[in-house]
């Protein structure tokens, strides 16, 4: 295939080109804005494989999306978007929300227009908080969308305008809603290698409120894989789930990656809840497991692997720890940890 992955120098969207490019030997185009979290070093190893090219650009640039889609060259367009842009941290999205909109909502638009100009398959990368918070059970991709932070309701919002283009006009559009993703690359704000490297330098390690919400874990290649699953058989006008195979307290996370660490419980800091906190997330993928996918990876092995990929990493999160995060973690904790 022929693939426009935008949003392709992110943790997962990095994960997907590369599994693409060497899996299904697939022509891949990366569209990325480059913002704090998007890094040309996450696809340094595929950056001279034939047929991988980078554009920097936005998606709410139309011009940026048509050269993005006409890149493959040959006179020929490419044959789906596969659509992982986004701002991705909930606490940014309760402090600094704009951007969020302008890219899930008008850049989503951009894109599923382009899609319909074009008559190409989009898949809309989703996630499980779209959903909100649930007690106990899972959610199935008939659950009510009821998103609680500007985050998820901007990914809602991004899903229902696929859902109309697919009712309106017939676009072929398929949206993947995943869980809580962990592995290497995955920008040090997030709860796992945020807690990795304070664990490694001896930092003290911010737990959220009593730490006993429940996230659903879902190993990266696996939800890159679950990814390709939809794009290639998903229907038109369908959601798939793809939740990870464990659930965990985040005080739990944290005490075995201080295990790991070889570090002892006292570096851990229950601060101030974040606000509006989602309790527990928990995904069924019946659907996606009918397509034939299935998750490989277990917590206890992939927490292993993305701790020792830090450990061993360093080229790639040094320069992030003493740039634009530095300032991000003193606005996010500084008082919280003073
Ligand atoms: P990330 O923050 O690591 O990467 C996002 C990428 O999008 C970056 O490369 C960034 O530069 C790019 N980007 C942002 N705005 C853009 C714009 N306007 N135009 C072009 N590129 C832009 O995020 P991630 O964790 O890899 O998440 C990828 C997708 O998966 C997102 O849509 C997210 O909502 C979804 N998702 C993530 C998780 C998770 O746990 N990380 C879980 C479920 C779903
Ligand atoms: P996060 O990685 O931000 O993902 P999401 O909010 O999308 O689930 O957070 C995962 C969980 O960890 C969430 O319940 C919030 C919590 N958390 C902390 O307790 N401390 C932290 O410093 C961070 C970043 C998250």
């Amino acid at each position: 295939m022929r693939l426009l992955i935008c949003g392709g120098a992110g943790f997962i969207g990095s994960h997907f080109a590369r599994i693409r490019v060497r899996e299904h030997g697939d022509e891949v185009i990366v569209l990325d804005k480059l913002t704090y979290a998007g890094r040309r070093e996450n696809l340094r190893d595929i950056e001279g494989e034939p047929g991988f090219r980078f554009l920097h650009g936005a998606i709410e640039d139309r011009e940026a999306v048509e050269e993005g889609i006409a890149a493959g060259g040959a006179g020929r367009p490419v044959d789906a978007i596969v659509n992982f842009a986004a701002e991705t941290h909930v606490d940014r999205s309760i402090t600094d929300p704009d951007a969020f909109v302008r890219t899930h909502c008008l850049g989503t638009n951009v894109l599923l227009e382009a899609a319909l100009a074009h008559g190409l398959r989009h898949v809309q990368i989703s996630t499980d908080e779209v959903y909100g918070s649930i007690e106990s059970g899972t959610f199935t991709e008939d659950s009510p969308l009821a998103p609680s932070s500007p985050y998820s309701a901007s990914k809602a919002s991004a899903d229902l305008l696929v859902r109309s283009y697919v009712h309106t006009h017939g676009l072929n559009a398929s949206i993947c809603r995943g869980s809580n993703n962990y592995g290497p690359n995955q920008y040090p704000e997030k709860l796992i290698p945020l807690m990795i490297l304070n664990a490694l330098h001896g930092d003290r390690l911010p737990v959220y409120g009593d730490g006993l919400q429940v996230r659903n874990w879902i190993y990266v290649t696996d939800f890159a894989r679950a990814a390709g699953c939809v794009l290639e058989q998903g229907l038109p006008g369908e959601v798939y789930n793809a939740g990870g195979p464990d659930e965990e307290p985040n005080i739990e996370i944290v005490r075995r990656i201080v295990g790991q660490a070889g570090a002892g419980d006292e570096l851990i800091e229950h601060v101030p809840d974040r606000l509006g906190h989602d309790r527990r997330y928990s995904l069924s993928s019946e659907r996606v497991r009918a397509l034939g996918w299935e998750s490989r990876v277990r917590l206890e092995e992939g927490l292993a692997q993305t701790f020792s990929w830090y450990e061993e990493n360093r080229w790639w999160w040094e320069p992030i720890r003493s740039g634009e995060y530095r300032r991000y973690y003193e606005r996010q904790y500084g008082r919280a940890l003073a």
